[in-house]
């Protein structure tokens, strides 16, 4: 399979406008949330030195309100839209770790239950971390789509419960719209960080609403036009694969040190969004990413495999051993700032989750 995918026409592309939500926007609700700070842009001058651009610098997400990963941003302001709509509902989603844990501490946050249906290979400590927030954990044989559709079933099947997923299909589209919106808080903390937007934004890809967000925030009209590349395991390369070959593209997954990049296929609502405005994608071995955790380690950086893929991604398209077509494909002067959005710790080398 292919490794690299990039497309000319991206960076001209400009998004139509999002939709209305209910009442406020995500970002209001996030800086009154209880907790809210924004989370570290650190420069790592060592990385920008390695990749021959200006500056680089890593967006942090290892504590983003209360927990290790940023995809809180997301089930926060979809849970609070959703209860929103429908009072004392029984919050349910499907998971590989991050999304069903923040739910379920959503779900805590609100007062009301929580059901996560997770895939049978999730490792126990990461059931046992959903469930330390509260959550009853159901484990479903097959692979996160069909932990998906099991969810789905389960929400419909009685009234008084509610599926907050975050990737969307035909007829489910409003929460993960949300869940992309809330998303969007930490493209607005960097900018504002910067004082404007960087030139190249380097995120991680599972079903690809984080990279929707991302492309919606620097699409947006008007807006600035950094180059924009994702990065997924090369045993669960869904966006590239389907980039590649210019319509959505299920592949089957295995097992990757990725967990959270461990999906078959791309959401639908993200799909026309990442064929159009998406510069580049990259596929990353286990490999790659163990050495950019470590590396980052070094560094004094907590960055779990998901967040260091965008390191091994970044070394892919512009490290010293990267074909160089990658590079002018990019169209990056030596000056460019480049952001790796590192979306979650390292919680392995933490000692969360283990007795004081
Ligand atoms: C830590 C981490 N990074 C990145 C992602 C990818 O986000 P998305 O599935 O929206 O592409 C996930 C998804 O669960 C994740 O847990």
């Amino acid at each position: 399979m292919n490794s690299w995918y990039s497309s000319s026409t991206a960076r001209h592309w400009t998004t139509a406008a999002t939709a209305p939500t209910l009442a406020g926007t995500a970002l209001d609700f996030h800086r009154a949330f209880p907790g809210y700070a924004p989370t570290p842009l650190v420069p790592v001058p060592d990385v920008a030195g390695e990749l021959g651009v200006g500056r680089v610098l890593v967006k942090d997400e290892s504590s983003r309100l209360g927990l290790p990963a940023f995809k809180i941003l997301g089930a926060s302001w979809a849970c609070r839209q959703v209860l929103t709509a429908q009072p004392g509902a029984t919050l349910v989603a499907a998971t590989e770790g991050n999304h069903g844990r923040a739910v379920a501490a959503m779900a805590r946050h609100f007062g009301v239950p929580a059901t996560v249906f997770v895939p049978q290979v999730m490792l126990p400590r990461t059931a046992a971390r959903i469930e330390g927030e509260g959550a009853e954990v159901v484990r479903v044989a097959g692979d996160y789509d069909a932990t998906v559709r099991r969810a789905s079933e389960y929400a419909d099947a009685a009234p008084g419960r509610a599926l907050v997923q975050d990737t969307a299909w035909p007829g489910y589209q409003q929460v993960p719209a949300w869940i992309v919106e809330g998303y969007q808080t930490l493209l607005a903390e960097i900018d504002a960080e910067l004082g404007g937007a960087p030139d190249l934004v380097v995120v991680p890809v599972g079903v690809g609403s984080l990279a929707e967000a991302v492309v919606r925030h620097y699409r947006r009209p008007g807006g600035p036009r950094p180059r924009l590349m994702s990065a997924e395991p090369d045993t669960a390369a869904c966006a590239l694969a389907s980039l590649s070959a210019g319509h959505p593209v299920a592949v089957p997954t295995g097992a990757t040190v990725m967990a959270g990049l461990n999906c078959p296929t791309v959401s639908t609502s993200a799909w026309p969004v990442l064929q159009s405005g998406l510069d580049a994608a990259v596929a990353v071995t286990d490999d790659d990413a163990r050495q950019a955790m470590a590396d980052l380690d070094r560094l004094g950086l907590s960055s779990g495999p998901c967040g260091a893929a965008t390191l091994a991604a970044a070394r892919a398209a512009l490290g010293r051993d990267a074909p160089p077509e990658r590079r002018t494909a990019l169209d990056l002067g030596p000056a460019a700032v480049a952001v790796l959005l590192s979306t979650e710790g390292n919680t392995e080398s933490s000692t969360e989750g283990k007795p004081a």
